[in-house]
């Protein structure tokens, strides 16, 4: 069974069928899905479909795409939705310097560090969105080293996956990782142990091959536990089942 780790099934994409879709996962062999949310909207709507779905669990925070606007309300709105009892993580939280148009980079730290201090306060893991900012990253989640979690859709070197990977932390891996293109992935992989490898779709973003561009699903992660268990030398069942116990130890979710 295959465990999603980070779906954005709030997302206006699954408007005329998303409740279809979600019900519809546990028989197609999806067992759990983690929906971050990206505002405190998009938060609250995380965590109305968690309680709709016993399959899906909720993330909290505000992304660093969509912090320009952020007051301390925003943040406290973060921290009450946070204690609800489906809620898992701290996410998506982090910094993203590929669009120019985000908010200015210390504004981005500023944000992203309070939210970590919560995730802290609040002995929650995170899942973290790291675009073209690196450096930073790493040097901001270093401040806070009681902090755990994920770096979704890892982008960094294998060097910068070594250090995450013993300071305790899981990479998250998605559809790119299946393009002709995604030449560093399999040296990120190969430095990467099976115990700290989840699985994520970002849907409706980041389809996999033989599916680029089209709307992504949590069903289409079966393309990711291919290509990985390839790579690491196992079959796609033990993947399934290596990646879902993973998601399982990482978010508390254990049997
Ligand atoms: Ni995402």
């Amino acid at each position: 069974m295959i465990f999603d780790t980070h779906a954005h099934y709030d997302s206006g994409s699954f408007h005329a069928d998303r409740d279809e879709v979600l019900s519809s996962l546990p028989a197609a062999g999806v067992a759990l899905v983690v929906n971050p949310g990206c505002d405190v909207e998009s938060s609250r709507q995380a965590v109305a479909l968690a309680e709709q779905h016993p399959h899906v669990y909720a993330a909290v925070g505000i992304h660093p795409g969509d912090c320009d606007d952020c007051t301390e309300e925003d943040i406290a709105a973060i921290r009450t939705l946070a204690a609800h009892a489906k809620v898992v993580a701290i996410g998506e939280i982090g910094l993203d310097y590929y669009w120019k148009d985000n908010a200015p980079k210390e504004f981005q730290q500023d944000i992203f560090r309070r939210q970590l201090a919560l995730a802290e306060e609040l002995d929650l893991p995170v899942i973290v969105h790291d675009r073209e900012a690196h450096g930073d990253t790493l040097a901001v989640v270093k401040e806070f080293p009681h902090v755990r979690g994920v770096f979704h859709c890892f982008s960094g070197s294998p060097e910068m996956a070594e250090e995450l990977i013993k300071m305790g932390w899981y990479l998250g891996f998605d559809g790119p990782i299946t393009y002709k293109n995604a030449r560093r992935s399999p040296e990120v992989v190969a430095v990467t142990p099976l115990d700290r490898i989840v699985i994520e779709t970002d849907a409706p973003y980041l389809t996999p091959e033989p599916f680029r561009g089209k709307r992504n699903e949590s069903t289409k992660l079966s393309y990711v536990v291919e290509k990985l268990a390839e790579w690491k030398g196992v079959s796609p069942a033990e993947m399934e089942e290596i990646t879902l116990q993973n998601g399982r130890r990482l978010f508390g979710l254990e049997d």
